[in-house]
């Protein structure tokens, strides 16, 4: 049976060109199909005399498993060949470095808030907060501020607009933490109206606050920390002693040098302006302000409700974003709003 040698080498070689699975199967059919040749053979068995037949059937059969077991053979040679291209189309480059997941950290000033609020809690502070859109009256009527005062000018000042595009005149961005005063010295006093005698006040404020100005030291929004005392016979020393303290525990200096220069706000009375010097580093002997303070001024007292005849109180208000800048040697606060990670990141 030479034909059916033929036929078997035949369909090797066809198996062989096939370098397709559709191709492949195919081939299949043209030898093992219905109407494949060797099903043809196998057909045409019926017609053959008994003996003959029977070994003509086994050639057959055998010749049948041989390009069976090709068939099987060339398909997993595709199934490998299809592998390993899509492993080459996928290759992963384990020797490349890995890419990795960077942390994120608190935003510098943020840091310096929870510093302050850590310090001032430890001495018996209440840490609160206020609206940063704010009234005319928070702002300014209550904190004594006179009718034509420079600060209430639309130079000077973000007022907000209504609907209409109008300038409303008694809403605004608040100029600076101070409104928190005279609301919680109202909530205060409200609070404990059922007691005989107010207990003190002791908080501080710390928020964001607007003004229209921006250069290297100055940006329409910044920070400040507000800080408010009363109760009876607090007084000027207390103000000093506060304050000097806290400003060398914030910087972990006993040789910061602190001093009060005589100054002027509508609410308070007097009033001093803070500055601090460092004794080293590239600020030696410099001196830099970093906050306004002074005793309450009686109005302001009884805008929140105390009665100036039996309390006595102090304030302040400083600059968190100044602290950070001296703190960690930066000369310019608008690096602190830009969103930079470059700066950023020197600070995880
Ligand atoms: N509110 C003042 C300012 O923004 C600072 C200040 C607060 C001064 C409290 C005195 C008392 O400049």
């Amino acid at each position: 049976m030479d034909n059916l040698e033929h036929l078997v080498t035949e369909a090797i070689a066809e198996f062989a060109k096939a370098t397709e699975p559709a191709r492949l199967e195919e081939a299949k059919s043209r030898f093992l199909g219905k109407d494949g040749s060797l099903t043809a053979l196998l057909k045409g068995l019926g017609k053959l005399p008994g003996e003959e037949r029977k070994a003509a059937g086994s050639q057959i059969n055998t010749a049948k498993g041989q390009i069976e077991a090709a068939l099987a053979a060339r398909r997993d040679e595709l199934r490998q060949a299809q592998l390993d291209a899509q492993l080459a189309a996928e290759a992963l480059d384990v020797t490349l470095p890995g890419r990795a997941q960077s942390r994120g950290a608190l935003h510098p000033v943020t840091r310096t808030l929870e510093r302050i609020e850590q310090l001032f809690r430890s001495i018996g502070f209440d840490v609160a907060d206020g609206p940063e859109i704010e009234t005319d009256w928070h702002n300014f009527t209550a904190l004594n501020t006179p009718e034509k005062h420079p600060a209430r000018s639309m130079h000077d000042t973000f007022y907000l607009q209504d609907e209409t595009g109008k300038v409303q005149e008694d809403v605004l961005l608040r100029t600076h933490t101070s409104p928190v005063q005279i609301r919680y010295m109202q909530a205060h006093v409200d609070k404990h109206r059922h007691l005989p005698t107010m207990p003190e006040i002791r908080v501080i404020a710390p928020g964001r606050v607007y003004r229209v100005d921006s250069d290297a030291t100055h940006s329409p929004m910044f920070h400040q920390v507000e800080g408010l005392w009363v109760g009876e016979n607090v007084s000027f020393a207390d103000l000093k002693g506060v304050v000097a303290d806290f400003l060398r525990r914030f910087f972990e200096s006993d040789d910061l040098k602190v001093r009060f220069r005589p100054s002027f706000f509508p609410f308070t009375e007097p009033s001093a302006e803070i500055d601090v010097a460092f004794m080293s580093g590239a600020l030696e002997g410099r001196w830099l302000e970093i906050a306004g303070c002074g005793m309450v001024h009686p109005n302001v007292l009884r805008f929140g409700g105390i009665d100036p005849e039996k309390y006595t109180g102090f304030a302040f208000g400083m600059g968190p974003d100044r602290l950070t800048m001296l703190r960690y040697g930066i000369n310019d606060l608008r690096l602190f709003f830009e969103g930079d990670l470059r700066f950023l990141a020197q600070f995880q």
